[in-house]
């Protein structure tokens, strides 16, 4: 299938750039210091989640040709890079994101954009003029308030065709595995991974990039993180939970252990 032609270092240097073209002051922080921090294997994110993933998506699709897929919310081009180490062949890819960063970053990391389609929307107003075989949303709940999530979720629904399955996942914030102080820790870890990246690459990274990335953080905490929780939540919204796959490694900031600590749930219709 198709890959990635930029190396993680790469990535971050243009999504910092990128970042002080369209960024507001709520995502700022989040899209300039993630690939940063995937790319020093210092997060637990999709990198960490890619293998169950991959295993997930292979058992569940046995005609894995000329599918349509959503990637709702992308953050940098990680889940494009998990969906090419599948079985999957000749995909139709579109990816949805309120922030420009990400969708434009992302298109220009992969070789072959052809099949690929950025929409800079909101996932609870876009309407999309087909329906979806697979809708990955990674990490992306927590993003979300009580009536936010049961909007997304309700759209979902509607966007998933016959037999189509949605993989939602969630890394799990326990007390115990993360910092005391995210804010600090996310501020010094992305500050040392700036100062390695080859200064020809002429990024401009900003401490204050990150001020309202704290903010952000402190809402990590998921709204479910049991099966049997999100079952009832997910059945009022139309959508039925068919499978679950618990793994990942690392935790879900500091990736230095290897407790599992993410739940992929797959529902269907
Ligand atoms: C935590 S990231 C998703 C992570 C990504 N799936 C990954 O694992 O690398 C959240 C992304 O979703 C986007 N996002 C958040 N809320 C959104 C919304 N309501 N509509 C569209 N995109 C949204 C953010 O801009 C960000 O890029």
């Amino acid at each position: 299938m198709n890959k990635i032609v930029y190396s993680l270092q790469k990535l971050a240097s243009l999504q910092v750039k990128t970042a002080h073209r369209h960024c507001c002051d709520k995502c700022r922080g989040y899209h300039v210091s993630w690939p940063i921090l995937r790319a020093n294997a210092l997060v637990g994110g999709i990198d960490s989640d890619k293998d169950i993933y991959v295993q997930c998506i292979n058992q569940q699709f046995s005609n894995r040709n000329n599918m349509n897929i959503l990637i709702a919310g992308c953050a940098d081009s990680g889940i494009l890079n998990m969906l090419f180490a599948t079985d999957i062949t000749g995909a139709y890819i579109d990816i949805v994101d309120r922030c420009m960063t990400p969708l434009e970053c992302s298109i220009t990391a992969v070789a072959d954009s052809s099949d690929i389609t950025i929409i800079h929307n909101d996932l609870l107003t876009f309407v999309p003029e087909k329906k979806y075989d697979l809708i990955v949303c990674h990490s992306l709940l927590p993003f979300f308030d009580d009536e936010g999530r049961g909007r997304l979720l309700r759209n979902f629904a509607l966007w998933l065709d016959r037999g189509g399955k949605l993989l939602i996942s969630m890394r799990n914030k326990t007390e115990d595995n993360s910092p005391d102080d995210i804010g600090v820790w996310i501020e010094q870890k992305t500050q040392t991974a700036f100062e390695r990246v080859d200064t020809k690459e002429n990024t401009y990274f900003r401490r204050d990039d990150l001020v309202d990335y704290y903010t952000m953080m402190s809402r990590q905490n998921l709204p479910y993180r049991t099966v049997d929780e999100a079952e009832q939540e997910f059945r009022s919204f139309g959508l039925k939970i068919q499978d679950s796959y618990i793994g990942g490694k690392g935790l879900s900031f500091v990736s230095n252990g290897n407790n599992p600590h993410s739940l992929i749930l797959v529902a269907g219709l």
